[in-house]
């Protein structure tokens, strides 16, 4: 019984030992949103005995033993309820452009910081680093100098400055163009309107990616080309699922594992309680997110909001800064904070009106309520169009609304039948061979193990001329042009041969007469 003992526990720690991984987890995006996602697939990392340490914005109060924070807290800048509402096209160029200026900022806070730099002198020895891929690579430059095989993560899609890097095509005619509508249906006008978009974008990132060159140097010292690191990332862990998003383009190298941050919900209590379980024709709950200043939502949203309470049968709950609003307590609850997970997973919840948000979107798809989608900014125009075409739900644009269109898509939507397509969707979601979280640990633990492989795609290498064909196209002319001189040369030949021909009949028969 003792020798039993005796080898277990020596093969429980040689095993440990095995796949304890010292993990560093670069996130230097402040955005709280993105981090509600990460932090369910750290906590999974820190679960399963790996040591983290993790470089973010948001410090965990009570951290187990195996999580260190590098907290970048102290110099961050507020980013929840701080974007007005701005419904111009002007907007829309400016949301690539003003990202990579969040991004070059987050750069100078992350590397500044005297945590990060401390922890630069230690000279720590990891397995894996853990990197962000959305605004910024100077995380990157830190994953080099760690001298760590990268897992790239994100908590959205792919965002169409990083397509390159990853070898994933870009074609306006049926890849959504994050900022802009059409989704998987452009018209004319909208491919016009995302080729021209992807062109900036991609132009205006260089140029971000340079300026970030440039601090990595000052910080870090000497790193070779962000870009080239990039191309260097093994895997990415991207936050999107065929079944919401249709389906994608990506190399074998990008995996997808949307779904793994919702919780599960537990019994909504208090006022709000007794408000949802006494609504005889069930609830509507409305939530634009937590980065837009709801203050800052136009006039029309706002009153065609206040009309559809008192018009449809349903109560609301809405999530909104201004509780002293006169309305019928009886028909609305406002609050400027609600649990919202515990209300969609409500069986009264009936609908979601909401800004199209991607968190939002897949917590109402797991527990299938139906969604109203009113992009505001970011992602939101191809989350919209996501909902729209996989039938979570409709969408509605800011200047569309008014007080009969917003009844009129609400009424949409509570449709038992349209329910009943959701409820289809919902557990097609579901249906995984392995779950969404075991997917992306998976994934991780692959790279440690197989660290000195390298899965980027051929086609980020291959020169311009050999992607476009232009060689083969030079063989296709030149082909082309032989064959074509070949026909001629034996077309003149076989004239002159007639021609011969008929000289020498004519002589025959002119002898002949
Ligand atoms: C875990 O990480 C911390 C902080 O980086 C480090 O001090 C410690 O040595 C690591 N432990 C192991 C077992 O790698
Ligand atoms: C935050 O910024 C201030 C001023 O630039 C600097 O003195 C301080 O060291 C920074 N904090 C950290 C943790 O780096
Ligand atoms: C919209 O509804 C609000 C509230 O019911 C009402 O005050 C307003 O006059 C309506 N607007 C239009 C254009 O019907
Ligand atoms: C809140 O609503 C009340 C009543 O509609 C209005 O008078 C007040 O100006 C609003 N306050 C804010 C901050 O929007
Ligand atoms: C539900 O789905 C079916 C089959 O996909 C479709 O024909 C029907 O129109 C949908 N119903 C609604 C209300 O969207």
């Amino acid at each position: 019984m003792k020798y039993i003992y005796i080898v277990f526990t020596v093969f429980a720690i040689a095993f440990r030992h095995c796949i304890t991984l010292n993990i560093v987890a670069i996130l230097p995006f402040h955005g709280r949103s993105h981090f509600i996602v990460q932090r369910v697939y750290l906590n999974e990392l820190l679960r399963r005995g790996h040591n983290l340490t993790v470089i973010s914005h948001f410090p965990e109060k009570s951290p187990p033993s195996n999580y260190y924070d590098v907290s970048l807290a102290e110099n961050s800048t507020v980013f929840e309820n701080s974007l007005l509402y701005r419904q111009s096209y002007v907007k829309f160029l400016l949301v690539s452009f003003n990202m990579l200026k969040y991004g070059r900022e987050s750069c100078e806070v992350l590397l500044s910081n005297q945590n990060v730099q401390q922890l630069i002198r230690q000279k720590p020895k990891y397995d894996l680093a853990i990197v962000d891929q959305f605004n910024t690579d100077c995380g990157l430059g830190l994953a080099y100098k760690f001298n760590a095989p990268i897992v790239g993560i994100s908590a959205n899609g792919i965002m169409p400055w990083l397509y390159e890097r990853f070898g994933v095509p870009y074609h306006p005619a049926y890849v959504p163009f994050q900022f802009v509508g059409g989704g998987r249906h452009p018209t004319v006008l909208q491919r016009f309107e995302r080729s021209i978009l992807n062109t900036y974008t991609k132009f205006i990132f260089y140029f971000s990616q340079k300026l970030e060159q440039l601090k990595v140097a000052k910080y870090l010292g000497e790193v070779p080309p962000l870009e080239e690191i990039a191309k260097d990332i093994k895997l990415l862990l991207v936050y999107n699922n065929f079944v919401l998003t249709g389906s994608d383009i990506y190399p074998s190298n990008i995996i997808s594992v949307s779904g793994y941050h919702v919780p599960e919900a537990k019994e909504v209590t208090g006022d709000l309680k007794s408000f949802i379980e006494g609504a005889t024709h069930g609830v509507i709950y409305i939530s634009f997110g937590s980065l837009v200043k709801t203050s800052s939502l136009p006039d029309n949203i706002v009153t065609a909001i206040i009309h559809a309470i008192s018009a449809m049968p349903q109560r609301f709950i809405w999530k909104w800064h201004n509780k002293s609003q006169v309305l019928d307590k009886n028909k609305v609850f406002i609050a400027d904070w609600l649990p919202q997970i515990d209300i969609l997973a409500h069986e009264k919840t009936l609908a979601f009106f909401s800004h199209g948000g991607l968190n939002g979107a897949v917590e109402a798809l797991h527990y299938s309520v139906p969604i109203l989608a009113f992009p505001i900014l970011g992602d939101q125009p191809s989350n919209a169009a996501s909902i729209e075409e996989s039938g979570l739900g409709v969408q509605i644009q800011g200047h569309e609304i008014t007080n009969e269109t917003l009844v009129a898509a609400l009424k949409k939507i509570l449709d038992p039948q349209f329910r009943e397509n959701v409820t289809r969707l919902s557990r097609a979601w579901h249906d995984r061979p392995i779950s969404a979280l075991n997917t992306a640990i998976y994934w991780t633990e692959f790279v440690a193990r197989h660290p000195h492989l390298n899965y980027r795609n051929r086609v980020v290498d291959i020169p311009f001329y050999q992607y476009w064909c232009l060689d083969i196209l030079c063989i296709y002319i030149a082909i082309i042009l032989t064959f074509v001189c070949l026909l001629k040369i034996a077309l003149k030949m076989y004239r002159i041969k007639h021609i011969v021909q008929d000289k020498k009949h004519t002589m025959k028969r002119s002898k002949q007469e």
